[in-house]
């Protein structure tokens, strides 16, 4: 396997951390939250950066995480839901394999609203409920195909499941001639 570094990307509530976490030991690799190190590293939550200083301040430091993040290797990094915004970031995306977790306006949102962690780390994304979450994805949408080398529904199966098929892929193609 030539790059020994894969993306998970997707809409909030697709599933990224959780088959981060379940996928990396399947590889025998590490995995890491980008969102996670960016709080950590400038010791405030995204929510508190989105409010004292905007969202413009958050996309320069989630672009210089991941310009870190992509110089790794042997892991499985779960990106932030907007990552795909910037064309820096897109273009360090394709560092590693990339991976779109899906799942349809429907389910994104029961999920977010299931997540505690969402109303305090996060900011307020989805007030709009599945109308906001469908229009931000209309603009998104079209840059996470751009960028991805896979793409799977997370509203089939579970978690275990879709981290055995990227598992799956993966080793498909490190047998194969892709790059
Ligand atoms: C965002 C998604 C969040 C976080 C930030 C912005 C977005 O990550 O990066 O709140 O623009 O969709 P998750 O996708 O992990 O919620």
């Amino acid at each position: 396997m030539s790059r020994r570094l894969l993306f998970l990307i997707g809409y909030r509530g697709a599933g990224k951390t959780e088959v981060a976490r379940l996928l990396a030991p399947l590889l025998g690799w590490q995995w890491i939250d980008a969102d996670a190190v960016l709080e950590e590293r400038f010791g405030k939550s995204i929510r508190q950066i989105f409010a004292e200083e905007g969202e413009p301040s958050f996309r320069n430091k989630e672009a210089a995480i991941l310009q870190e993040l992509s110089q790794l290797q042997d892991h499985v990094v779960a990106t932030g839901g907007g990552v795909v915004l910037r064309p820096d970031n897109r273009a360090a995306l394709q560092r590693g394999h990339v991976v779109w977790l899906q799942a349809p306006s429907d389910v994104l949102w029961q999920r977010m609203r299931s997540d505690a962690s969402t109303a305090e780390r996060r900011p307020n994304l989805a007030q709009g409920g599945i109308a906001e979450i469908e229009a931000m994805l209309s603009v998104r949408t079209p840059l996470y195909e751009e960028c991805q080398d896979l793409i799977v529904d997370t509203s089939k199966g579970n978690p275990a499941l879709a981290a055995e098929v990227i598992r799956d892929w993966l080793t498909s193609r490190a047998h194969s001639s892709c790059p």
